[in-house]
């Protein structure tokens, strides 16, 4: 989640071709995962649009960590800002209109600032280089929301595991954990303590309670078990860091009978269940062809790179298209059925005939 939920991520997390056995081993278990996601009864409930735009400025910018940075945002007029909840997130306008989703890490008792963090990622697709090098003290966006894609339960027992910049929708919720009196841990993993931020807040929460657990010096990634291995019993399990590890907590979390993992995760997911389709673009009638195991969005943004997207996993609406012609396979959680009579995400969802048109 770049602090966002979708945009882009960084290359070491990729679990594509050329990733080691043990990468690809996790990529195919998360497109099992997401098989039993689709058909199961656990699917995601639709994420609620929150239509208001809201002026704000940035009044502070802090360097949190290895490439990443905080931004304390107020509203432009001075007024209480919209409440929020542990998992919430905004969609930030940035200046070039990119739009971009970062989960609100701030404390949700501050009614006059919203926090965010975002992690600079080089070869990404210009957000997070937007955030760091032309946002400052004094610059003025429209954000939208708050809205909550990560529900946070009331449970008497946590397992928190955050992944890098996969803390901050974490942070809050152990904040609000630890406040409520609940029985919680929290296992933070990353590259390198200089790369993960929120350190210093975390250590004045419980120490007991909190286990850093950088790759760097442990040698290797964290497996799933390993993860879990300090989890109170029957414990609330939430999860937001990159697809391996979240796949690796899921397998394990289900392998032993352990409750529901919540989940969050930074980066598009793998097609499951994908035939290839044609998808021709009609203000120019150039024909795409669209492979089983990618989406339109990252077919047609090869040859149209400005084309608008955020969460790629079909529940933020940023890249919504009309459909001229074809019947679509829906696979979002935002569309309502009226709205998919005519419109698709082009991010989640795909034809189903062989070719669709749509008005790009
Ligand atoms: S990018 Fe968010 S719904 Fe497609």
């Amino acid at each position: 989640m770049d602090a966002t939920f979708g945009g882009e991520v960084p290359p070491h997390l990729h679990t594509g071709r050329g990733a080691d056995p043990f990468l690809r081993f996790l990529a195919r278990a998360s497109a099992g995962l997401e098989w039993l996601n689709r058909r199961g009864s656990r699917r995601r409930p639709p994420v609620v649009a929150v239509d208001r735009d809201l002026r704000v400025v940035v009044d502070r910018v802090r360097a949190e960590a290895e490439e990443v940075v905080s931004l304390r945002l107020r509203a432009a007029d001075g007024s209480a800002l919209p409440a929020w909840q542990p998992g919430a997130h905004l969609d930030v306008v940035l200046p070039s209109g990119r739009i971009r989703q970062y989960s609100l890490c701030g404390s949700t008792a501050d009614r006059h600032h919203y926090r965010v963090a975002v992690r600079r990622i080089a070869d990404g697709g210009g957000g997070s280089r937007e955030v760091h090098d032309e946002l400052g003290e004094g610059s003025a966006l429209v954000v939208r929301g708050p809205r909550n894609a990560f529900p946070f339960v009331t449970a008497a027992r946590y397992l928190f595991v955050a992944g890098g910049i996969g803390i901050t929708p974490i942070l809050p919720m152990v904040r609000t954990a630890a406040a409520r009196g609940a029985d919680w841990r929290l296992v933070y993993t990353g590259r390198s303590r200089d790369s993960m931020p929120f350190l210093d807040e975390l250590a004045a929460l419980d120490p007991a309670r909190v286990w850093i657990r950088p790759d760097r010096e442990y040698g290797v990634p964290a497996s799933g078990s390993e993860l879990l291995e300090h989890a109170p019993s029957d414990p609330a399990i939430y999860c937001c860091g990159p697809t391996p590890m979240i796949t690796g907590v899921r397998i394990d979390a289900r392998r032993t009978g352990q409750c529901a993992v919540h989940w969050e995760r930074f980066s598009a997911p793998p097609v499951v269940d994908g035939r290839p389709f044609q998808v021709e673009l009609a203000t120019d009638g150039r024909v795409l062809d669209v492979p089983a195991d990618r989406s339109a969005l990252d077919v047609i943004r090869e040859l149209r790179p400005q084309v608008a997207y955020s969460c790629r996993q079909g529940f933020c609406g940023t890249c919504r298209v009309e459909v001229v012609s074809g019947a679509v396979e829906h696979r979002d959680h935002v569309l309502t059925d009226d709205e998919r009579g005519g419109h698709m995400m082009i991010c989640v969802s795909r034809a189903r005939g062989d070719r669709l048109v749509v008005d790009l």
